[in-house]
């Protein structure tokens, strides 16, 4: 089979034009919203036309189907509020271009996703989530995003474009080709990483209720400042968590929301997102209690209420050894001595898939490791070596995967 490098990049930068934003690539789309529902229709569009059948569960995950069993190829067309071109996008118009040449090429079979809300404007990674089973529809809808929508509402913006459920017996693997979103590739030089693992992920809201005032005229040594609280907990949680990780470990919080928030007024109340990941389940388990336990202790000492939200998290997982292998010898097909094994840090629809069907992922490099920003970007002829070992991976792998 033969991927068409121009055909590819023009597709990409066609979908980048739903939710275009910011300065240089920058898109906002996020899940279920008007440029996500946008982008796609323009995608079950592109899907139709080269022969594969339009369907999309009640979640809104988007698939395109090849006749009899098929290999599924994709990610995610959403993005972060402010997101990148490329992060699951890449991987989507790579498998659309992917079972494009295969259908050219007379095979192998290739099936097409777009997952919804992998970066989780309700939770984590939610779309294929309650594809998987991970989650359930109903316990889906009751999350709610950061302006207290929830998912439930959300979803009905695309419910005329819902045909049904989609059965994942007919998949005989799954491969995400993604940027790496972080430094390894960009600074070695190397054009591919092969996914060995991915790492777990926790995810929880944290609630401080202390009393809103008077800026002006409550003492300091009076007030039960909600800001104050989470300042003190930041500092403490750095201090504690010091003898408990690794240098892979990391922990953020990336959204605050202080109430009322007015430069004059004591804030009462301060909600926030306490997100920590790690490739080892019980190190997860054991920052946990350090969080809760440090919370507890700001509370106690500052006169807080202290409320937490549901736990969301993934389980760390190892990618398919006989799908890796595929994606190795693309790899060192497509660029020879310039290809590593490497785990991944960030979150992806994969995680949840190889709860059904044997997974695999490939990377290609990050300029300057940034994502998750407008700034995000990769050299072309990068995003094309890519796709080029993805294909090489299909052709060997065959519809029987
Ligand atoms: C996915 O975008 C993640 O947060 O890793
Ligand atoms: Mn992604
Ligand atoms: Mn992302």
């Amino acid at each position: 089979m033969q991927v068409d490098g121009d055909r590819f990049l023009a597709d990409l930068h066609k979908l980048r034009s739903f939710g275009a934003a910011g300065v240089g690539k920058g898109v906002v789309r996020p899940g279920y919203s008007a440029p996500d529902i946008e982008a796609r229709r323009w995608l079950a569009g592109q899907m139709t036309q080269i022969g594969l059948r339009v369907e999309v569960d009640a979640m809104g995950n988007l698939f395109g189907l090849a006749d009899g069993p098929s290999l599924l190829l994709g990610s995610h067309s959403d993005s972060q509020p402010e997101g990148g071109w490329l992060d699951g996008a890449l991987g989507v118009i790579a498998a659309l271009e992917v079972a494009r040449a295969a259908k050219e090429a007379g095979g192998p079979a290739v099936s097409v996703v777009s997952f919804q809300d992998e970066e989780g404007r309700f939770g984590v990674t939610t779309g294929s989530a309650v594809w998987s089973g991970h989650e359930t529809l109903a316990s889906a809808d009751v999350l709610q995003d950061h302006a207290g929508v929830a998912l439930g509402t959300a979803r009905q913006a695309m419910a005329d474009m819902v045909t049904g459920e989609v059965a994942s017996e007919v998949f005989t693997g799954f491969i995400e080709l993604h940027i790496e979103q972080g430094p390894s590739l960009d600074t070695s030089g190397e054009k591919i990483g092969v996914v060995t693992d991915i790492v777990g992920i926790r995810d929880m809201k944290v609630t401080f209720d202390g009393q809103q005032n008077h800026a002006g005229t409550t003492p300091m040594h009076l007030r039960r400042d909600a800001f104050q609280a989470v300042s003190s907990f930041n500092t403490l949680l750095n201090d504690r968590l010091r003898n408990v990780v690794t240098p892979q470990t990391v922990w953020t919080i990336g959204h605050v929301s202080l109430h009322p928030n007015a430069s004059s007024i004591v804030p009462g109340r301060a909600v926030f997102s306490m997100q920590w990941r790690d490739a080892d389940t019980d190190r997860l388990a054991r920052m946990e209690t350090i969080i809760r336990e440090t919370a507890a202790e700001v509370a106690q000492a500052q006169g807080m209420g202290l409320s937490f939200g549901p736990l969301l998290g993934l389980e760390p997982v190892a990618m398919d050894p006989r799908l890796r292998r595929a994606l190795e010898d693309g790899a060192e097909a497509v660029a020879p001595g310039k290809w590593r094994n490497m785990p991944s840090g960030a979150l992806h629809d994969a995680t949840n898939v190889a709860r059904l069907l044997p997974v695999a992922m490939l990377f290609v490099p990050s300029i300057g490791g940034l994502s998750h920003t407008f700034e995000e970007d990769t050299d072309e002829a990068d995003l094309v070596a890519g796709v080029q070992v993805l294909a090489h991976a299909v052709s060997r792998l065959g519809s029987a995967a």
